[in-house]
């Protein structure tokens, strides 16, 4: 019975003494030492433990013998859970454990004695022997215990500690290791590697009115119109907005100064009223979420005249499939719109997609027409905006009210996700609720709680 315990205590012996992790090298150096546990005094301890039982077995006393079955009884069972254990193989849990049936044993010894003692005084001479043999096994146990809990279980836990952080260091190395494909190629950008500003932070002509907005640069722009600006805000129910602003420079829009409003519709919400703060200008033409519908609306600024596309009918729409993040969810932001070097975007998710987001080319046509989508592992309501680089999607996450993290990328030329990117953006307001890039100026710009902000963005 005690056989296989031995066993397994001598299978822990072999314990691993130094390890070391060096640096971004990720080597792990093991070296097996002698066998530093002192299991000889584990086995002289578990032979004294069989002949104790042994010759009180012998003594055939009917009280002892019950007591002694018993203690066959649970010796049977602490053997069938070390089996079990070491048919899982955990080796940590597995050299902790053995000690603890030994002493789980001698207690039972322990308690054996004392009923023994107190059976009859026939049995004081042998009660005697057996309590100092116990004794001398318990003084040996605490040694090794004490020896356990300084080296073995120790320098097991730390080798654990070690396994975890070469895992760790991996991962990093992973994480900063560039994609073999040449990311962003064909722009010739080389790889984002950091944001940084806010370059321009300042308030619109309509002060803190409205929290959700939307603002930026025509990203294919017709000859004379690429330093205009154009800003919309959602002057109803922080939802809706009827009408574009435009203004002829950078200056003219911080300042305020000689804006032309042109009016989608007459009042909010109506038909082809701007739903939601995420939006692009294109070639002269607004992109947008039309009112309360999956459609994608499309507003030539020339003729006022508005066409659309419905996207598929899983689609999120009307707060289904929202940008989010724990505390807060952003209303109407089921579809999100990015323009970069190679047209315009929808993002948006779907129910056959889990809710996960879908990236959509709308090809700029009148009306527009919805052509190759990309479908990824993106949950939608775990991101609070996103943007288009080159082809690749970019997508941020709240980290807390000062940070905004890219955490994520999708690029669409080679169908290729990441999830490790560690850039942050330094928030002024809590909430992003707009967030563009422009391919020209390679600016970030933000609308961020009633306030326009710009960012550089950085590449390799
Ligand atoms: C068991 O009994 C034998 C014979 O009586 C004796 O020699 C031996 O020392 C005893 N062992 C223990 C552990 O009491
Ligand atoms: C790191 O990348 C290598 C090669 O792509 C892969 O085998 C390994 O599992 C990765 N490790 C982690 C921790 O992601
Ligand atoms: C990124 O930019 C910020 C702000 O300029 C700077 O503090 C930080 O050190 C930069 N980080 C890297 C990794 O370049
Ligand atoms: C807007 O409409 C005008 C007149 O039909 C047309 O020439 C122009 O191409 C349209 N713009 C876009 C981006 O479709
Ligand atoms: C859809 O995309 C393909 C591939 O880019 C292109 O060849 C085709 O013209 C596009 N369709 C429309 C309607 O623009």
């Amino acid at each position: 019975m005690i056989q296989s315990n031995l066993f397994i205590v001598m299978s822990i012996i072999a314990v691993i003494s130094s390890q070391s992790v060096r640096g971004k090298d990720c080597v792990c150096e093991l070296q097996n030492s002698e066998s530093a546990f002192p299991e000889s005094k584990l086995v002289r301890v578990e032979i004294t433990a069989v002949e104790c039982l042994r010759n009180i077995s012998s003594e055939k006393r009917t009280e002892v013998d019950r007591l002694v079955l018993g203690l066959q009884h649970r010796l049977k069972q602490l053997n069938e859970n070390v089996a079990m254990l070491e048919k899982e193989d955990n080796g940590n849990l597995y050299g902790a454990v053995s000690l603890r049936i030994i002493q789980l044993e001698l207690a039972e010894l322990q308690d054996l004695l004392d009923k023994l003692s107190r059976t009859n005084t026939n049995n004081q001479q042998l009660s005697t022997e057996i309590a100092d043999q116990l004794q001398d096994m318990k003084n040996t146990m605490e040694e090794l215990e004490s020896f356990d809990s300084t080296m073995v279980i120790l320098k097991q836990r730390e080798n654990e500690r070690i396994k975890r952080d070469l895992k760790l260091c991996e991962k990093e190395l992973n994480a900063t290791t560039p994609p073999p494909t040449p990311f962003m190629g064909n722009c010739g950008l080389g790889q984002m590697v950091n944001v940084s500003g806010p370059k321009i932070y300042s308030l619109t002509v309509y002060g803190t009115s409205y929290s959700f907005g939307a603002w930026g640069r025509d990203a294919n722009p017709a000859p004379g119109d690429e330093n205009k600006y154009w800003l919309v805000v959602l002057s109803s129910s922080n939802a809706y907005g009827h009408y574009v602003r435009q203004y002829n420079s950078m200056s003219t829009i911080l300042l305020g100064i000689g804006p032309t409003d042109i009016h989608i519709s007459s009042s909010n919400p109506t038909t082809n009223t701007i739903q939601g703060p995420n939006m692009v200008m294109y070639e002269n033409s607004l992109y947008y979420n039309c009112y309360n519908t999956l459609n994608v609306c499309k507003f030539n600024m020339t003729t006022r005249s508005v066409t659309n596309v419905a996207l598929p009918s899983d689609a999120g729409f009307n707060s289904k499939f929202p940008f989010a993040h724990l505390g807060t969810t952003y209303a109407y932001t089921d579809m999100d719109f990015a323009a970069d070097e190679s047209g315009v975007y929808v993002i948006y998710a779907t129910t056959s997609n889990f809710g996960n987001v879908v990236i959509g080319k709308v090809e700029t046509s009148t009306p527009p027409v919805l052509n190759q989508t990309w479908s990824t592992t993106l949950h939608k309501k775990t991101v609070t905006n996103t943007f288009m680089v080159c082809g690749v999607l970019y997508a941020t996450r709240y980290l807390d009210k000062d940070t905004e993290e890219i955490f994520y990328s999708f690029d669409t030329k080679t169908n290729t996700e990441r999830y490790d990117w560690r850039i942050h953006i330094r928030k002024m307001q809590a909430n992003i609720k707009f967030l563009n890039y422009d391919s020209r100026d390679h600016l970030l710009y933000v609308y961020s709680d009633a306030y326009v902000l710009t960012y550089d963005i950085m590449f390799q």
